[in-house]
């Protein structure tokens, strides 16, 4: 038997002014993005910025609908923009800001598993990581370097056996 403990290293900053311009930007453009989400259901509202290595960012929102299961999140919104706007540009980097007019949600709100393993095919595919900054309101900002780290022991397309 062999025990094998996975683990990963997450940077934690308290202040905004501790991230390079870039990220900042980007986390100022999810924030931004956050506003236009439709989220009547759940007034839980998401924004994604995507930025690209051509320097573009792609935004997107969580997207909720009368019938829940219907509606889709700002992660997959904005990933699948991206590949659908510029299809087979590297992606670099995903930013996240959610927010709540329920309660004040003060820890960053990580992506769900269906939008980790999203923009993990994307990060397979391109073969390179994606980073992930994450951010509420207020409160701390979240950045680790890649998907697969937030995605252990992650499903892909070598299990189909066709490539
Ligand atoms: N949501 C996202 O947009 N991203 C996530 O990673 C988690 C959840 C959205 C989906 C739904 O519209 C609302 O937040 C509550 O789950």
């Amino acid at each position: 038997m062999e025990k094998r403990k996975i683990g990963f290293e997450l940077f934690i900053f308290d202040d905004e002014t501790e991230l390079s311009q870039n990220d900042q930007k980007l986390l100022r453009d999810a924030a931004a993005a956050r506003e236009n989400a439709y989220a009547p259901y759940s007034k839980f509202k998401v924004g994604a910025a995507v930025l690209l290595e051509n320097g573009e960012v792609v935004i997107g929102n969580n997207q909720e609908n009368a019938s829940y299961p219907s509606g889709l999140c700002a992660e997959r919104v904005a990933i699948f923009h991206a590949g659908a706007e510029y299809p087979g540009v590297t992606i670099k980097s995903v930013a996240i800001s959610a927010s709540s007019s329920k309660h004040e949600v003060e820890e960053p709100a990580a992506p769900c598993g269906n939008c980790r393993q999203t923009i993990m095919e994307y990060e397979q595919k391109q073969n390179s990581p994606i980073s992930l900054l994450l951010r509420s309101e207020k409160g701390p900002i979240y950045k680790c370097s890649s998907v697969a780290d937030i995605l252990p022991l992650a499903f892909n397309s070598s299990f189909l056996g066709d490539s």
